[in-house]
């Protein structure tokens, strides 16, 4: 086993060798740009690291690892156009950068692109990352609808808003680990054992996103601060909000997050401060630690040796202390 940085420059370089621009530059060049862009690559380092946990060299996992990253991407650069958002990784995004349908096909191509990295597998192994990967993806699009879809309602629930991030986000980061499980060839019972690792891991993956989402540091946080009180996302900060205040401050919130403004900083101010009054922002620091602590059950469930399940522990503690 190697370490996290390693796993990542491991990764860096093997995608720094795939030669992805070709023409017609317009559709291309944004690919390009937005895998160059950096970010954590902790999906492709999961795949890495999981396919050594099971006694399997990384780099039969590098063509997986780089389906689950260019997939990611594609995922963003949709995202970011749904989300109107116009930062990513601290640069514009890319429907910014080029334009609204540049941003459309470019996401196609990537999807595509993803796909064909499983060429690179046999046939046993093609068709079991083929099935996973479909599965995932049309989940994450549901998840990602269901997201869209809440934005407009003010009664949805925290089983509805489990159910929204496990499909966008968790189910990804779960596949992400049992690819590496699929290339190394390990048993199905270990490999389901990872997914459920990686799910958990992902839903306190997620509620941090949101929570970062309004407290990170507009300085390194790398995407527009706010933006998802701008967009009237239903986050666990808001959920939690409702539930804990006064029918007064609920109704405000309410009305606050069906609000489409110009200028929004008033809005943010006073939905960070209902945030953290009603004890939403300490229910969604909780929350990620009981989830990230439910994966950390599921290891001891695993047939790994206690090194292999030290470093995926420390790998769950690191995610809990990030900034980005
Ligand atoms: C952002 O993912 C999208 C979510 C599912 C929250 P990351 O936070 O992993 O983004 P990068 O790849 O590091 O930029
Ligand atoms: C992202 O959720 C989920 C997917 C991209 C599928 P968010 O919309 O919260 O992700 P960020 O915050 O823009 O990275
Ligand atoms: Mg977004
Ligand atoms: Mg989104
Ligand atoms: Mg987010």
């Amino acid at each position: 086993m190697h370490d996290i940085s390693q796993y990542q420059d491991f990764f860096i370089n093997y995608l720094e060798k795939q030669s992805i621009s070709k023409e017609p530059k317009n559709l291309y060049a944004p690919i390009e740009y937005i895998l160059g862009l950096g970010g954590k690559r902790m999906r492709p380092v999961l795949t890495l690291m999981t396919s050594e946990v099971f006694d399997t060299d990384y780099k039969v996992a590098l063509p997986a690892a780089m389906a689950v990253e260019v997939f990611h991407n594609f995922s963003l650069v949709h995202d970011d156009i749904m989300d109107d958002a116009p930062l990513r990784r601290g640069q514009e995004t890319v429907h910014e950068k080029w334009n609204l349908n540049t941003g459309i096909l470019s996401g196609d191509a990537m999807l595509i692109l993803a796909y064909q990295y499983f060429e690179q597998y046999e046939p046993i192994v093609f068709r079991d990352l083929a099935k996973l990967f479909s599965k995932t993806a049309l989940e994450v699009c549901e998840g990602q609808q269901w997201d869209v879809d809440f934005e407009k309602r003010s009664d949805v629930t925290i089983p509805e808003y489990l159910k929204m991030i496990e499909y966008k986000t968790a189910v990804l980061v779960a596949a992400a680990m049992k690819m590496g499980a699929i290339v190394a060839k390990t048993t199905e019972k270990e490999a389901d054992l990872i997914y459920d690792f990686g799910l958990n891991l992902g839903l306190a993956f997620q509620l941090q996103d949101d929570f970062l989402d309004a407290f990170g540091d507009p300085e390194t946080f790398g995407k527009q601060v706010g933006g998802d009180i701008i967009e009237n996302k239903k986050t666990y900060l808001y959920l939690k909000a409702r539930e804990f205040s006064s029918a007064e401050k609920t109704s405000e919130l309410e009305e606050l997050f069906n609000l489409q403004l110009e200028n929004n900083t008033a809005k943010i101010e006073t939905a960070k401060a209902i945030f953290n009054e009603s004890g939403a922002s300490s229910a969604t620091q909780e929350a990620i630690e009981m989830y990230t602590f439910k994966a950390f059950d599921t290891l001891e469930k695993m047939n790994i040796n206690a090194e292999k399940k030290n470093i995926l522990r420390t790998f769950g503690e690191n995610l809990m202390g990030r900034k980005v």
